[in-house]
């Protein structure tokens, strides 16, 4: 039987279009998918009728970067240097988690992702079968990458490999579809060339992406350079790691060689402006990639670094930091930044013919901002003026993933909150005395 959700009467706004003409209509939702989109459907035998009259309706926002298991470290450990907070904090309190920690992780970060408007996440961690548990209980849509890590060790490589092997295997196209696997070597300085290399043979044969952090600080480049005398991008394209199915998040420091690398193998860039601040790693030059077309989209990093996964509020971020490091306050419009957190999100995970834009024969990833707000009044004249420069992720009313209301009038439907609040404040108190117990 056919499950139909008809939304009635909403403004809507779509990626790469004129914006600053108000359309309003209606979207038919037939079980996953949009089926029409008009200003006269009916109203028979529709099951379920949302109205949409005063709402913005648009793509559900696109998350390329993100380690949603770490919603438990928010706060832990802040106003340290990337490689301080890494090496002196976050890796002695990884080393204590388990499939529960990260499940319950992953789940606190699912209701924050929901409740502020994203449908879709890259994710690189650990445990990761269960992340895709809370994938599948939370109804949302992952592209799940198993963090791997050799530093050099062939014994830890084979395991590495095997890990990812099974979670390929268990979750790739699990949970209705919603759930994908992509390599996830970490980065190239901890993991080698010959796990690098591997991971490209993986992707190719399984018709997969990459999802991996490149040239995030001054640090890691010198290291790279000292390491293989090449700098981080040149020396992954050397391998041949680099191509259209590479999702590199971070690219802050680029050299003009590298800007041309990546767009010559057309590699996808996840850009985590918040998390850069925060950690104090750099500018990365987005606006001069955009001018190089290249797709640049657009992640929060995890809940660690930034700290929260309000992919609204990235926007806003991403675009001020690039209006004032080029002090081009045209750099960045909001067209431009919307665009980057759903179609070019879409482009970046392989996904651009079922997600990022609202289009008939698309899938129904749907987000109802609601415009009755102080923040949100009066209407701005081009309608992504509001989303990005005003809007917080409070502001987004419903949320529909895959056809299924996840979140409407802001109450959840699929997870209990309170619960799992209640359960990630007792994870993070188990987990710190954990690491005690061990020094
Ligand atoms: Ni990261």
């Amino acid at each position: 039987m056919t499950n139909t959700i008809l939304i009635k009467n909403s403004t809507i706004l779509n990626p790469n279009v004129n914006d600053c003409e108000r359309y309003i209509a209606s979207v038919l939702i037939k079980d996953d998918l949009i089926a029409e989109i008009g200003d006269n459907i009916s109203e028979d035998n529709v099951d379920k009728v949302i109205d949409g009259e005063g709402k913005i309706l648009m793509p559900g926002l696109i998350n390329t970067h993100t380690h949603l298991s770490m919603t438990l470290f928010r706060g832990f450990a802040d106003d340290y240097s990337l490689d301080t907070w890494l090496n002196d904090y976050i890796f002695p309190i990884e080393a204590h988690l388990n499939e529960y920690f990260c499940y319950i992780g992953a789940l606190l970060g699912a209701v924050e992702l929901i409740k502020s408007g994203t449908t879709t996440f890259s994710d690189m961690y650990f445990f990761m079968e269960d992340v895709a548990k809370a994938v599948d209980e939370a109804g949302i849509r992952g592209v799940l990458s198993y963090g791997m890590i050799d530093f050099g060790i062939e014994e830890k490589r084979n395991e590495e490999i095997t890990k990812f092997l099974e979670l390929y295997k268990n979750c790739n196209d699990a949970a209705d579809g919603r759930i994908k696997v992509f390599l996830g070597p970490h980065s190239p300085y901890i993991a080698s060339k010959e796990l690098l290399v591997k991971c490209k043979e993986l992707a190719d044969e399984l018709n997969t992406g990459i999802h991996i952090h490149v040239g995030e600080t001054q640090k890691e480049v010198e290291d790279v350079l000292e390491q293989t005398g090449k700098r981080p991008f040149e020396y992954l394209d050397d391998i041949g790691l680099l191509g259209p199915n590479v999702v590199a998040a971070h690219a802050v420091w680029l050299s003009e060689e590298e800007i041309n690398i990546i767009m010559d193998k057309d590699v996808k860039i996840s850009h985590n402006p918040c998390s850069n601040m925060k950690l104090a790693s750099g500018v990365s030059p987005v606006a001069d990639m955009l001018n190089h077309d290249i797709c640049v989209s657009i992640g929060t990093d995890g809940a660690s670094s930034n700290n929260n996964l309000d992919l609204i509020e990235e926007m806003k971020t991403a675009s001020l930091l690039q209006k004032v490091s080029t002090l081009d306050p045209r750099a960045l419009s909001s067209e431009e930044t919307l665009a980057m957190a759903t179609i070019n999100g879409a482009r970046a995970l392989g996904l651009e013919d079922e997600i990022g834009s609202i289009e008939v024969g698309k899938k129904a990833d749907l987000i109802l901002v609601d415009t009755d707000a102080a923040n949100m009044t009066p209407d701005s004249t081009c309608i992504s003026s509001n989303i990005v420069y005003a809007a917080n992720g409070s502001n987004v009313d419903t949320t529909i993933c895959n056809g299924k209301i996840l979140m409407e009038n802001r109450k959840l439907t699929t997870l209990d909150e309170e619960s799992i609040f209640k359960k990630a404040r007792e994870a993070i108190v188990d987990l710190k005395a954990l690491k005690e117990q061990s020094e």
